[in-house]
């Protein structure tokens, strides 16, 4: 298997192939998405979320996200690896930024990061890059404004010109992606036709230049809510339920352990 590197995903963008993401959080998962042919593999701040069962990302610390993201490395051949900067890991001084950076790409093995923001994030990262630190930038509906949003909303709905300028910024500062969150499609379609390094959307429409989506949500295993923009590729939840309820049952009946499933002496 060929290693995809930040020069595959800049040219898929160029030969006009799609880019598939998804988020990982452990060992198994990531070697499941990655034999199934994802391109591209993020140890989301989502795992506040869908791995912890906080109410946002906002909780999630350093040393959790290097935690996930060594197991994620481990199940990886050929997909490329982004770890998220959690907030606050980025929001004190660029220095600190930087050293928190550098602490996830010594520690975690992953081979970029990723940080919420637009212009107000584009010094920080040109000093990333010129470290040798692949950034991925996110900009739109960034949940980790949760609180100064007031919530989680849909961007781009009055005009394009704050978020386009945001891309630019990033493209500008070094970025090798960008990821558009919760922008209207007519928005993302734009951005994507302006900036040159790929955009790689969530609910943001068919016009980007790739997709990520969280492994919980693509596979039916989380619906604590399920937003809009959630396609479900398989129904994990039901076959975990059916798989454990027949369990229950044979261990209350003494079908299982079987024979075959035991120990004997002779
Ligand atoms: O944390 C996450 O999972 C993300 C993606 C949804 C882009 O940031
Ligand atoms: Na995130």
């Amino acid at each position: 298997v060929k290693k995809i590197t930040v020069n595959h995903l800049k040219k898929m963008k160029k030969d006009g192939e799609k880019i598939a993401c998804l988020t990982a959080y452990d060992y198994t998962s990531a070697k499941l998405v990655d034999a199934a042919g994802v391109d591209l593999v993020l140890v989301g701040d989502s795992l506040g979320m869908v791995i912890n069962g906080y109410e946002n990302t906002l909780y999630v610390t350093l040393d959790e996200i290097i935690y996930h993201t060594k197991a994620v490395k481990r199940g990886l051949k050929r997909a490329f690896l982004v770890a998220d900067m959690p907030f606050g890991t980025y929001h004190i001084s660029e220095e600190e930024a930087i050293k928190n950076c550098v602490r996830v790409i010594k520690e975690s093995g992953a081979e970029a990061v990723k940080l919420e923001g637009g212009k107000n994030v584009a010094s920080l990262i040109k000093k990333l890059v010129d470290r040798g630190i692949n950034v991925m930038g996110h900009i739109g509906l960034m949940p980790q404004y949760v609180h100064s949003m007031g919530g989680y909303k849909i961007q781009g709905r009055e005009g394009d010109e704050r978020l386009i300028e945001d891309a630019l910024a990033l493209e500008e500062a070094g970025v090798f992606a960008i990821v558009l969150e919760g922008v209207v499609a007519e928005v993302s379609k734009k951005i994507t036709e302006t900036v040159k390094v790929p955009t790689i959307g969530i609910g943001a429409g068919k016009d980007c230049d790739g997709q990520i989506l969280v492994f919980h949500d693509v596979f039916g295993m989380f619906d604590d809510f399920v937003p809009k923009f959630v396609k479900r590729y398989a129904d994990v939840k039901s076959v975990i339920l059916d798989g454990g309820k027949k369990y229950i049952e044979e261990v209350k009946n003494g079908i299982f352990p079987s024979k075959e499933h035991s120990f004997f002496r002779g």
